[in-house]
């Protein structure tokens, strides 16, 4: 597939909008929003949005993965940012038509169709800083995207930040765009000083998570991972693996894990890192640098941990195991 990922979309979106309530949905053409240049957003970052996808599955239908944990998950940043309270039955509705109306451009496994809820704030009221919008438009975006790993597979190099932060420490839950902003500067900088593929936020010393990515730990027979809070984002690949991993009788630890810990965890041989979201399933991390030393983790090359259990949630997202969980909305 060419073009980068989240760069093409399907020419038309399903929208609708609150003005003291939700309109009907309609599907319009995805290729601009009207706004008035003060909206509440453009000033105050009024917005939240999801990630999810829908995936062509072995019988030739499709289906969509853990919609109900992501629709949970964007009333909560909605609410968390005072827009107004989306209808979740609607919104179910609204992605579950608009992939229907595409289902045939679905592309095959290992490409797949991502899915992008955005919630707004539109009300023209620049004096409005301190103060919710009264307006908002919801649509759901929808952009073809191809393998992740086509160009194979790389083991990411991380930065262990224990001075920057990535958003507000009791804003972390919330996917807002404002997050991604504040974190921005950080991954950045991480880039040119040590070549850094993204930056793990550890905000005390605290091993937390990096800007679009949870963050896991695998020991001998150990997953280790941050326990949930409000500073980081619940995600929902990191739940998907933590459920299946308990299935087979790991442990799963959620728990704070130190930068100490971690680099002298990493140095056991076997041992494996991983970044989980939507967009990878998971990811290798084969180094860590903290203080301008750099650790291995285990060999430094993608494992074999890493990929079973990369492999165990595809296989589910592609149907081609049986879907126990209900974990799969088929349109
Ligand atoms: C900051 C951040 N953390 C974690 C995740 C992983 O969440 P999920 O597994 O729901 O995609 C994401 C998004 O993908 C993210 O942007």
């Amino acid at each position: 597939m060419a073009g980068e990922f989240g760069t093409q979309f399907m020419p038309q979106m399903s929208i609708c909008h609150f003005d003291g309530g939700w309109s009907k949905e309609e599907l319009v053409s995805s290729d601009s929003l009207s706004m008035h240049p003060g909206a509440h957003v453009l000033h105050y970052a009024s917005t939240c949005f999801e990630g999810l996808k829908a995936f062509r599955q072995a019988d030739g239908s499709v289906a969509i993965f853990r919609m109900d944990k992501n629709i949970e998950r964007f009333a909560q940043s909605s609410r968390l940012l005072y827009l107004p309270e989306i209808d979740t039955e609607q919104l179910s509705r609204m992605i579950t038509s608009s992939v229907a109306h595409f289902r045939d451009q679905v592309p095959d496994a290992p490409a797949s169709l991502y899915i992008r809820p955005t919630h707004i704030g539109t009300e023209p009221a620049i004096g409005k800083a301190a103060a919710p919008t009264g307006t908002s438009s919801l649509y759901i975006l929808l952009s073809p995207v191809g393998d992740y790993f086509s160009g194979g597979e790389a083991s990411l190099r991380l930065l262990l930040d224990d001075q920057g932060v990535r958003c507000g420490s009791d804003h972390g839950m919330v996917k807002g765009g404002g997050n991604y902003a504040s974190a921005l500067k950080h991954i950045e900088r991480a880039k040119v000083s040590v070549n850094a593929d993204q930056v793990l936020f550890c905000p005390g010393g605290d091993v937390q998570e990096t800007g679009a990515a949870n963050f896991i730990l695998i020991d001998g027979d150990e997953i280790i991972t941050k326990s949930l809070d409000e500073s980081f984002l619940h995600g929902i690949t990191r739940e998907s693996i933590l459920t299946l991993a308990r299935e087979k009788g790991l442990t799963v630890s959620e728990r704070e894990l130190s930068i100490a810990e971690l680099i002298e965890r990493s140095a056991t041989p076997g041992c494996e890192a991983g970044l989980t979201g939507t967009a990878a399933v998971v990811a290798a991390v084969g180094t860590l640098i903290h203080d301008g030393v750099e650790y291995p983790v285990g060999t430094g090359l993608p494992g074999p941990k890493i990929r079973a259990m990369r492999d165990e949630l595809n296989s589910i997202q592609w149907g081609q195991t049986p879907d126990t969980r209900q974990w799969l909305t088929v349109v």
